[in-house]
């Protein structure tokens, strides 16, 4: 054999053992755990021989506790580059089989690489977790690499898109750069984010509590909002993950793919004229709404099980992504309180940031009342949302179909907070506030010297319904631009959105705004 060709092989057989990561029997135990290895996710999230892999030949250079004696090609993360529907995004995937994937100084070398390279050629940057946090080995040089890392994260934020999934245990640092990116996707069953894992926990603050309690994807998806999307498995999660990338463009200078639309753009949709019910009180559901309007009732929820009194979402109208504001009157009636706030404002910053348009779609009774709500800072909460609005000069079209009252009826994206269209359907209620509180506050003293209390309570409040529940009333003003048939709420959203498409619109020159977090 030649130099040369011994040479080749060499190479082949490093690429081999590269390929290997932590070696074949872990993972057997990767598989057993029903979870991928880093490669298989990769050649899963990308199109089909797309993938190009960087730094390869990586090693760890650390040799605290012996560590020179235990060193894996690659070092614990494969990197690199590739397409999704043929548009190219720059990938990282954690190598559970190599040290549980913990992050080590040459790891986030490899990492902060593609993150550099995705900011320079403006592509979207999706790192698949699986990591133990800082390799405990490596000390403040892992710190350091999380640091690195969380810095571009930070850069990045509003110029790339950034997508994380989450796939196995993720601890410490390992949960942090996900934080600071612009979706999180969980699985079911293999992946846990937490701060400190349950051993900690327990020392800590003696707190007995298993790692799917203190982080599963149900506890991120439901209960603190961590995460956008829990997946059934792995394999959905990076399903998702290549949804998502359809809707957004590559970066904040781009417009989101435009894709063929054969849904009738001025299909009419007569269940709608039918659906708001006789009784204020009573719900409707709002995805019956958002289904029959967007192209083909194709509609790509995030945060589904979270604050689920407002739903927030992607979808098309005639072929062009938006993000989607809906109040869900079928839920704590469509109440605005301090977690629905924070999750539609953080959506509509997300829009806003990558030239994604935004439909709202209005039923909102108000802000939830109460000590609960007070003393968790529902005030600064609701103000997110409320700047988030104020602050996007994306093209905003909003829809009211019923109640929009008080300060929640601001907030959902009025006129005055540059809404561009505002619509209302007939059954629009745009008022301070609903006619029974109204009455309350204006005739209390009154009704206690009227011959029948109740009687005119009733009086003043059929009076106040009738004068106020109404959209005419704002329409009179121009603070809507026109009363909709409900059965043409598409056209119509369609002919704004085209309309708005040359819309110019910029913000004050600043370093930056103080949104209240
Ligand atoms: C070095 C680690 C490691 C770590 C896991 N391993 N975490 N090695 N540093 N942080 C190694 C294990 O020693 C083991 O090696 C292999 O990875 C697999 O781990 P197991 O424990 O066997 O797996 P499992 O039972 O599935 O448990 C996974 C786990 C657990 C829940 C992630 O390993 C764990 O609790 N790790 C520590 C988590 C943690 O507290 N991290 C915080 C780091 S501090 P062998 O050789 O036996 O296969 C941090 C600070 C940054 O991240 C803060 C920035 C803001």
């Amino acid at each position: 054999m030649s130099n040369q060709l011994e040479k080749v092989q060499e190479l082949i057989e490093l690429r081999a053992q590269a390929r290997l990561g932590g070696g074949q029997k872990a993972i057997d135990k990767q598989h057993e755990k029903g979870k991928y290895t880093a490669r298989e996710r990769i050649a899963q999230l990308l199109d089909e021989g797309s993938f190009e892999e960087l730094d390869m030949f990586v090693r760890h250079r650390c040799t605290n506790f012996g560590q020179e004696k235990k060193s894996f090609l690659g070092d614990g993360v494969v990197t690199g580059y590739g397409t999704i529907e043929g548009r190219l995004v720059y990938v990282f995937a954690q190598d559970f089989t190599v040290f549980g994937g913990s992050l080590s100084e040459t790891m986030a070398l490899k990492i902060c690489k593609v993150m550099d390279m995705a900011m320079k050629m403006g592509a979207p940057c999706i790192g698949l977790n699986d990591s133990g946090g800082a390799r405990i080995q490596e000390g403040i040089n892992a710190l350091a690499g999380y640091a690195e890392i969380f810095q571009r994260n930070i850069m990045a934020s509003g110029v790339i898109p950034q997508i994380s999934a989450i796939l196995g245990p993720c601890a410490g640092g390992a949960v942090y750069s996900p934080a600071l990116t612009d979706f999180t996707i969980m699985a079911k069953g293999i992946s846990y984010m937490f701060l400190t894992g349950p051993k900690v926990v327990k020392t800590v603050t003696g707190e007995d509590v298993t790692q799917e309690a203190l982080g599963g994807a149900e506890v991120h998806s439901v209960k603190s909002g961590v995460a956008h999307f829990a997946a059934e498995n792995g394999e959905e999660a990076l399903a998702i993950i290549r949804k998502l990338i359809s809707y957004i463009p590559q970066n904040n200078l781009e417009e989101a793919p435009l894709v063929p639309c054969n849904d009738p753009i001025d299909r009419l949709e007569d269940s709608l004229n039918e659906i708001i019910p006789d009784s204020p009180n009573r719900p409707y559901d709002m995805y019956e709404v958002i289904g029959a309007i967007i192209d083909n009732g194709e509609f790509l929820e995030v945060q589904r099980d979270y604050a689920k009194n407002i739903i927030i979402g992607f979808a098309r109208f005639n072929g062009q992504s938006v993000g989607i504001v809906a109040n869900q009157p079928k839920y704590l009636a469509g109440v605005l309180d301090s977690n629905a706030s924070r999750k539609a404002a953080r959506f509509v910053r997300f829009c806003d940031a990558f030239n994604i348009p935004i439909v709202s779609l209005v039923d909102v009774p108000g802000f939830l009342p109460g000590t609960g709500q007070e003393y968790n800072g529902v005030i600064l909460h609701g103000a997110k949302l409320l700047y988030a609005y104020g602050e996007a000069t994306v093209p905003k079209v909003t829809i009211t179909l019923r109640k929009s009252y008080g300060g929640s009826h601001i907030v959902m994206s009025c006129k005055q907070l540059r809404g561009d269209m505002n619509y209302a359907w007939p059954t629009a209620e745009i008022a301070v506030m609903g006619g029974a509180g109204a009455v309350e506050v204006l005739y209390a003293k009154e009704a206690k010297e009227a011959p029948d209390p109740a009687k005119f309570m009733a009086e003043k409040e059929a009076e106040y319904t009738k004068l106020f529940a109404n959209p005419y009333n704002a329409a009179k003003y121009g603070y809507i631009d026109d009363v909709i048939e409900p059965r043409n709420t598409r056209f119509r959203i369609i002919r704004a959105l085209q309309q708005l498409q040359t819309k110019k619109l910029t913000n004050p020159a600043k370093k930056h705004g103080n949104i209240p977090l």
